[in-house]
């Protein structure tokens, strides 16, 4: 569905005092991610293996992020697939964050492309927005975020089996929302709840709704996928102690550690745990 531009001329407003008030700085991506941010949350370990998978395919990886928005993730993988490009067909975000567009992104739906990539980089879609048809056209490659319970199409699936692909593999992280939550509960209701058995027993519902699925068509591609990745993953522990971006001291706070099991997900997957098929 498309944004009112009242509405968001109004939010970003909000987002602009919010900016010039706030001594929270760090959890602006979390409250107004349209702005500044993603609808989900992120470690540099989520780019890294991003960058493993594309880099599996090729050398030099054919990458579009679509719906890339203004680029937060996108701006992040280019560091190390300087090639990569995204497709965002709403431009009113560069005139509203009064941004120039970046060369890299383009701005056109994705139903205008038509030219063969490795990989397609899909970063949450407004429930009811569904263009999977079109990805599949073009994609050797997909890896889409979503939250747990659906959001794509009539049906709520955000899956891409029913188009040919496999999955490779898979992990969940929480979304822009379950981060909010805990920020809200700890920062902005303080007045609400001060009573600190009441506080626990919200951590205690904290959840992590976002799931990152990788896609191939190709048996040979799932192999040499699956090789880079467990090869990579090898080394990432250690790695995810060192190579962090500083907004994650925020996912650390509120509770959303590398390799944690939270008991509200009613799963023995861990964050950041990644399964293979
Ligand atoms: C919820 S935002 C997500 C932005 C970013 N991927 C993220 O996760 O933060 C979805 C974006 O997809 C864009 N979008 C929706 N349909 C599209 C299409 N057919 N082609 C290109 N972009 C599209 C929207 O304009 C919007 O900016």
């Amino acid at each position: 569905m498309p944004f009112d531009p009242q509405n968001l001329l109004d939010a970003y407003q909000v987002y602009l005092n919010f900016k010039r008030s706030s001594h929270y700085q760090d959890h602006a991506r979390y409250i107004f991610p349209f702005f500044e941010g993603t609808y989900f949350a992120y470690r540099k370990i989520d780019v890294l293996r991003i960058v493993t998978i594309a880099r599996a395919i090729s050398s030099n990886p054919q990458y579009l992020d679509i719906g890339c928005g203004y680029g937060d993730f996108l701006n992040k993988v280019i560091e190390y697939i300087p090639s990569a490009i995204g497709i965002e067909k709403d431009a009113t975000i560069y005139y509203c964050l009064k941004r120039p567009k970046p060369e890299h992104i383009v701005s056109l739906p994705i139903e205008c492309m038509t030219q063969p990539i490795d990989v397609a980089f899909v970063g949450w879609m407004e429930p009811g927005v569904d263009f999977r048809l079109r990805v599949a056209d073009i994609a050797k490659c997909v890896i889409t975020t979503f939250d747990q319970g659906g959001q794509c199409g009539i049906n709520g699936g955000c899956e891409y089996e029913e188009f040919g692909y496999s999955r490779v593999a898979w992990w969940r992280t929480p979304s822009w929302i379950d981060v909010n939550h805990e920020l809200m509960n700890r920062y902005y209701t303080q007045q609400l709840i001060k009573d600190n058995v009441l506080r626990n027993s919200l951590i205690d519902l904290r959840s992590a709704h976002n799931l990152w699925y990788v896609y191939v068509r190709d048996g040979d591609l799932k192999d040499k996928i699956n090789s880079h990745l467990i090869n990579w993953l090898k080394k990432e522990g250690p790695i995810s102690q060192t190579e962090k971006f500083e907004f994650e001291h925020i996912l650390e706070q509120c509770g959303f550690q590398y390799d944690i099991r939270l008991p509200c997900t009613h799963t023995s997957d861990k964050l950041w745990e990644v399964h293979f098929e």
